[in-house]
């Protein structure tokens, strides 16, 4: 029985995608480049199964029987079918066949984290393998149709995702892989939230409607920074990866409060957490840490392995939990030794509140997706 399960990575952006020129054919108003991150901590896990005995078209997600008949998943499905009929190597009865889809990620959706791109690019990744395709620039456009950041996912390392203005130049190319950087390291503070943030679907598209100074950012902003950026990421300058990452977060979220009516993603624990990294770059003399934000107010923090023990001592002096257990509350890469404020320290970092944080990730740049079992 055909079946295949794939996991796939989630990626973070440093220029942020946030808008589109096309809505149905999802075409972003500017290029982005973002960090794929490692699949041991954070991915999306999705089999997909096909034969003559599947009754029906079923898709669970984290356990849940979701609609089959979404428009995206309609489309991805589509188009590997498309692509699979021009290919001589395919069964034509899997043309007939319904199919199973089951998906998982291995972090808790109810953390807030970004999960289509992942998802998308896992369920992509699987369908093309399923249907024998194989190359990654194809996949990667297919990915495109379900979640635009899911482009970027296809790859590992640091991605980026050339705006173009059709489907054919729309596409994601690695810039470097994940070894050419290899103590980058990613902080994620996971922060407490219940409240359901607008999509980030409906969200740009109301920028897109609104906001002039999205259009600002495209034409003024974007173009420079993405090259900076580039620069940046092959010269392994991290005082300038750090900074460019920072502005475009925060001139993403002021397009966000620049749309009408605002949407408002960044909460006061986000924006405490950016004033801590301005505070402590400053008391180092240099951009050692970086946040960006995306659609939600967690904290994605990027930095270099030599100063994880610094930054971690600090941010348990400013957010200290007690209510959760420490094995818990540190995910992903063990912890190293923290570093311990002095008296001095301890009073010019004035605590921003206890029990703010859920838990943090410690995870690293990894590899695009992945297949673990194959059946034919
Ligand atoms: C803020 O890819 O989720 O994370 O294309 O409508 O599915 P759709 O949007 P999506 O938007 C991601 C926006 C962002 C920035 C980014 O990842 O570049």
């Amino acid at each position: 029985m055909p079946s295949v399960t794939c996991v796939a990575p989630v990626n973070i952006a440093v220029i942020k995608y946030w808008g589109k020129k096309n809505e149905e054919l999802i075409i972003p108003l500017n290029d982005s480049i973002s960090v794929t991150l490692s699949t041991d901590h954070l991915c999306a896990k999705t089999t997909v199964t096909t034969n003559s005995d599947v009754k029906r078209n079923q898709i669970v997600l984290n356990g849940k029987e979701e609609s089959f008949d979404n428009p995206r998943l309609q489309k991805v499905l589509n188009a590997i079918k498309d692509r699979a009929r021009q290919c001589e190597s395919v069964n034509k009865d899997m043309f007939e066949w319904f199919i199973n889809i089951s998906s998982e990620n291995n972090f808790p959706t109810a953390a807030g984290l970004a999960s289509s791109a992942a998802g998308y690019a896992c369920l992509v990744f699987a369908l093309a393998k399923l249907f024998n395709l194989k190359d990654e620039e194809e996949i990667s456009s297919i990915a495109r149709l379900g979640s635009g950041s899911a482009c970027r996912s296809v790859f590992g390392g640091f991605v980026q995702w050339k705006a173009g203005v059709s489907p054919a130049d729309s596409v994601a190319v690695q810039l470097a892989p994940a070894s050419h950087w290899p103590d980058i390291r990613i902080l994620i503070l996971v922060v407490n939230d219940q409240k359901k943030a607008t999509s980030s679907t409906s969200g740009m598209s109301d920028s897109v409607k609104t906001s002039d100074l999205l259009n600002y950012r495209v034409k003024s902003c974007v173009p420079k920074r993405v090259e900076a950026m580039k620069s940046a990421i092959l010269s392994k300058n991290f005082d300038k990866f750090a900074n460019l990452t920072m502005r475009d977060s925060n001139q993403f979220h002021a397009v966000c409060l620049d749309t009408f009516p605002p949407c408002k993603y960044m909460n006061d624990v986000s924006h405490s957490i950016s004033a801590f990294v301005h505070q402590y770059n400053t008391y180092r003399g240099e951009n050692e840490v970086a946040y960006t934000f995306d659609a939600g107010p967690n904290a994605c923090l990027y930095l270099r392995q030599e100063h994880v023990g610094d930054v971690l001592g600090f941010i348990k002096h400013v957010l200290p939990n007690n209510l959760i257990d420490p094995v818990a509350y540190a995910k992903g890469i063990p912890f190293p030794k923290l570093y311990q404020l002095n008296e001095s320290e301890k009073a010019t970092f004035k605590p921003i509140g206890s029990n703010l944080l859920k838990y943090i990730i410690h995870t690293e740049p990894g590899n695009g997706p992945k297949i673990l079992v194959r059946t034919v």
